[in-house]
């Protein structure tokens, strides 16, 4: 896993003694508040993020449920299995970030006690990202609705505590809400560099409830959660810690077409990157002649498997967002130099701006108004002022035509067909829909055959431009010089107003 973190160096020296903390004592009283408030069903899935040496994974596993505990530190994974066998369970531990990892089938519920990894801060991580991209993980790893439980350290008291001379001495920083760990090296555990940098993070309530919906997680509660204390009641300043309950919505991983979850990593022999270099260098020209000065930075939303990115990468500084893991973790392969995100494109928001954004045809899977509104809305805030977005829509209303396609590739050892066979069943509204049969052969020779549904959104000319003027874009229908009729055939472009030319609208406007 490359070199380790802080982190990950002090829970490896720490794992032989951890279990000697106090804070871990009430680990039975703890499962069975988590099994009660998450209504776990016999056997359900349970996934556990930052599950250390296992205490709740263990015992859950040994009341019947399937558990995934994920922890970056082996150190905390040895001391798990060893713990796991001497009770007889089994539990599939595995070394993983929890800001990055993906599970292979949806889960039944998560939980993340004790802090798990959330608000463990490593030398460079952002204190509001790094919670962030664990959220996001564990709400496309959920199964649509299913619960998940958090304890997190409780900013109010990390403030109070520290007071003034805290923020002076440097222990406390209140712009990230972070305290430096008191691992000095005279107090660090034997195996950990000297000057490991350790932070952790405090949240207040508000917070924690944006975080959580911005991720797709609905926050139900947020109570007192101090361990050795737990109970649905408020939460009090000065307690150590604050508990979350939450919930998946219906959007995450399992509500993906089985391309883009299941079938992920045969992607590129549906569709190969070879076949966007045309495509891709339309692209770009259009993104570099809008511009008000030449791009650089550009982010492009749905992402999927990186097609277009494997030929845009030479050109600008990439960062790629895609909803499904899977789909990311097959444009990593292809694009290992681009920076890949979790997220969603109606609600991601990282912070910065780019001097572009670029939409492709992921922006079909939005099927309803105010989800292309939202999509929108993301551009505007992500594009500098000047900046432009583009979005290229497989199909407007005005020129969509029923139609079918077929295509696929082989490599490496295996080999993929496809039929595709697009019509609109519904004209009054604004989807159309795709049936995909795909033939798979595999490397030992064996067909398999697996049939995929898309329900797309389909929305006329006048709605693209008046959604993106709503959005804050000067914006333009662009018709595509080759494309006929077929796919493809027209794009929008939206301009953010440079800051002088809105400083100078509301000067005229004042005026
Ligand atoms: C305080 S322990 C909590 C362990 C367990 N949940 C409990 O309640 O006993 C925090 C755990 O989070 C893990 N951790 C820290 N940062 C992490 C990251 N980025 N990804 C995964 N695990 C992480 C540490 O290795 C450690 O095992």
């Amino acid at each position: 896993m490359g070199e380790k973190s802080g982190w990950e160096s002090f829970f490896d020296g720490h794992a032989p003694v951890y279990e000697e903390n106090c804070f871990t004592k009430n680990t039975l009283a703890e499962v069975d508040f988590v099994v009660e408030t998450l209504a776990l069903a016999p056997g359900a899935r349970v996934l556990d993020v930052g599950c250390g040496t296992g205490r709740h994974s263990i015992e859950l596993a040994r009341r019947g449920f399937r558990v995934t505990g994920i922890d970056l530190s082996a150190g905390m994974l040895a001391e798990a299995r060893r713990r796991a066998e001497a009770a007889g369970v089994t539990v599939d531990f595995r070394q993983a970030d929890a800001t990055r990892f993906a599970v292979d089938v949806p889960h039944d519920a998560a939980i993340c006690l004790c802090e798990g990894a959330f608000g463990l801060l490593g030398r460079g991580d952002d204190p509001i990202e790094q919670p962030l991209s664990i959220l996001r993980r564990i709400a496309v790893a959920l199964a649509p609705g299913a619960p998940c439980l958090f304890t997190v350290l409780n900013g109010y008291a990390m403030a109070r505590r520290h007071g003034y001379e805290g923020v002076a001495a440097g222990s406390f920083e209140p712009l990230g809400l972070t305290e430096r760990s008191d691992v000095s090296p005279g107090g660090v555990p034997a195996g950990i560099p000297g000057g490991t940098e350790l932070r952790e993070r405090g949240f207040v309530p508000p917070e924690l409830a944006l975080l959580f919906r911005t991720a797709g997680l609905a926050v139900e509660a947020i109570w007192g959660g101090t361990a050795g204390d737990w109970g649905r009641r408020p939460v009090a300043l000065d307690e150590m810690e604050i508990m979350v309950l939450a919930r998946a919505g219906a959007g995450g991983e399992a509500a993906l077409p089985k391309l883009y979850s299941d079938r992920a990593d045969w992607f590129h022999l549906l569709t190969a990157p070879e076949e966007y270099r045309e495509e891709a260098a339309f692209y770009r020209g259009l993104l570099e002649s809008r511009s008000l000065s030449p791009p650089r930075t550009l982010l492009e939303l749905g992402s999927g498997g990186g097609n277009n990115a494997s030929h845009l990468k030479a050109h600008f500084d990439l960062t790629l967002v895609d909803l499904s893991p899977r789909m990311l973790a097959a444009s990593e392969r292809l694009n290992p130099e681009c920076e890949h995100l979790v997220g969603d494109m109606r609600t991601v928001r990282l912070a910065r701006l780019f001097d572009a954004v670029f939409v492709q045809d992921a922006i079909a899977h939005l099927a309803t108004e105010e989800d292309l509104a939202l999509a929108m809305a993301t551009a505007f805030v992500h594009c500098r002022p000047g900046g432009v977005a583009l979005f290229a829509p497989d199909f407007v209303r005005e020129t969509f035509r029923p139609g079918a396609d077929h295509g696929g590739h082989d490599g490496g050892g295996r080999g993929l067909r496809y039929l595709e066979w697009y019509w609109d069943p519904d004209p009054g509204d604004t989807t159309y829909r795709t049936e995909l049969v795909y033939l798979m052969r595999h490397e030992d020779g064996q067909i398999e055959v697996e049939q995929d549904r898309f329900e797309l959104g389909l929305f006329a000319r006048a709605d693209w431009l008046r959604l993106l003027a709503a959005a804050g874009f000067a914006p333009e229908a662009i018709l595509h010089p080759e494309a006929g009729e077929g796919p493809g055939a027209e794009l929008f472009l939206g301009r953010r107003p440079a800051a002088d030319a809105a400083a100078a609208g509301a000067a005229a406007e004042e005026g």
